[in-house]
């Protein structure tokens, strides 16, 4: 076992890190407050090609591993979650699933501009009424010879305003349940493409997450992505490296919660002494600390496999629940740590909180994960 990076790798590491110190930790809390999308920010990180970082040169793409990936996306994520999902929808669930089974027409047309950060990809599988259960889709694209006419809603839908190119999945043959579904390239200003308001959450404010809505839209039968009925293999086997991504976004929260503390400790005093000289506190930080390694160790295993082309679907779906479960365990802490400070947003960490909980949440809740663990677990 190697447990070195490359010099590429340490680079690139140090490269996010800069970046979203210089970049996007001004005006951090200020989107946040305002759930403000990070326009120039996102602009900035397609131009230093971090939006396309693994996809082939040939495409424009930066042709870097997913080791890499894993760190940049801890780095930025340190500093801003809600920019950092940007960068995970567009290089796991668009330019990846568009790379690995798109058409060389439809590498041409879509995935050179979003491999170059030209153009933002977003990913549309959540319905109203089918999130952890995907199969259930409601969303309609009826085969008409030459196109499908698409009509549903999507939910929850990240980049939804700032992308061009959607990724649909939809129902075509019912009676064939996930067997019947396809999977479709979209693009957003086609007529009959319409967006609901901005969602007001808890944490990511200033993420871009909007439904979508589509009434009778002409998808031409050259924008399936795969046979017909792929659809819901390629959702699947594309959250699986999604999931690579969230994990590492969890980790970055996570480790971003526990610098903060560490300094914070170290700064802070009571009881005549530094905070970090009582155990209290101290032996907080050893269980944060511990977590984050494991947390990070079962990222880079993952990213490992899928850069080896060996499996990696069981290992995202480990990195992605116990990195989003300790996320949330750590900023916690953290904030508890801070004390009074960590309730309030200059000291950053309540923010990194609300952010942990929708790693929970998104591309598969931990309940998810656990259903597809467990059931390898339990194969034969
Ligand atoms: N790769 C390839 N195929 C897969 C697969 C995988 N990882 N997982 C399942 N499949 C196939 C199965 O083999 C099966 O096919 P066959 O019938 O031909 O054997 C088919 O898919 C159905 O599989 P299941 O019976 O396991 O399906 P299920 O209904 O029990 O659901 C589930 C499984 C794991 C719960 C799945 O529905 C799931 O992952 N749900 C969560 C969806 C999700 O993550 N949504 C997130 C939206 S994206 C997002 O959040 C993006 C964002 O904004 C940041």
């Amino acid at each position: 076992m190697n447990f070195e990076f490359t010099e590429e790798q340490i680079m690139i590491q140090q490269s996010a890190r800069d970046f979203a110190v210089r970049e996007l930790l001004p005006g951090v809390i200020e989107r946040d407050d305002n759930a403000e999308f990070p326009t120039e920010a996102v602009k900035k990180l397609a131009e230093l090609g971090f939006l396309g970082m693994m996809a082939d040169p040939k495409y424009g793409g930066g042709g870097m591993d997913t080791v890499s990936y894993v760190l940049a996306m801890e780095e930025i994520s340190k500093v801003d979650a809600a920019t950092s999902v940007v960068m995970s929808v567009c290089n796991s669930l668009v330019n990846w699933g568009l790379e690995e089974y798109g058409t060389d027409a439809q590498k041409e047309k879509y995935l050179k501009p979003l491999a170059s950060g030209e153009k933002i990809g977003a990913f549309l599988l959540s319905e109203p009424d089918a999130g952890s259960d995907a199969t259930s889709q409601r969303t309609v694209a009826e085969d008409k010879g030459d196109h499908y006419l698409l009509n549903g809603t999507k939910n929850w839908i990240t980049n939804a305003y700032c992308a061009s190119t959607y990724l649909v999945i939809a129902q075509t043959y019912p009676e064939k349940k996930h067997k019947g579904i396809n999977a479709l390239i979209v693009e957003k200003n086609w007529p009959g493409v319409t967006l609901g308001p901005h969602e007001n959450k808890m944490g990511m404010r200033s993420s871009d997450t909007h439904s979508v809505m589509f009434t009778d839209v002409k998808v031409p039968k050259e924008n399936r992505i795969g046979e017909d009925g792929f659809g819901f293999s390629f959702a699947m086997k594309t959250l699986d490296g999604g999931r690579i991504g969230i994990a590492s976004q969890a980790l970055g929260i996570a480790s971003g919660a526990y610098e903060r503390s560490v300094k914070y400790s170290k700064e802070r005093k009571a009881f005549g002494t530094e905070i970090c000289n009582h155990q209290a506190i101290a032996f907080k930080l050893a269980d944060m600390a511990v977590k984050i390694e494991n947390a990070r160790n079962l990222c880079l295993k993952s990213a490992w496999l899928k850069d080896q082309g060996k499996p990696y679907g069981i290992a995202s779906a480990m990195a992605k629940l116990y990195c989003a479960d300790i996320a949330m365990e750590v900023t916690t802490e953290a904030v508890q740590i801070h004390g009074g400070y960590g309730y309030v947003k200059e000291y950053h960490v309540e923010r990194l909180m609300r952010e942990a909980k929708l790693t929970q949440i998104y591309e598969g809740t931990s309940e998810v994960q656990k259903i597809v663990i467990s059931r390898a677990a339990l194969k034969d």
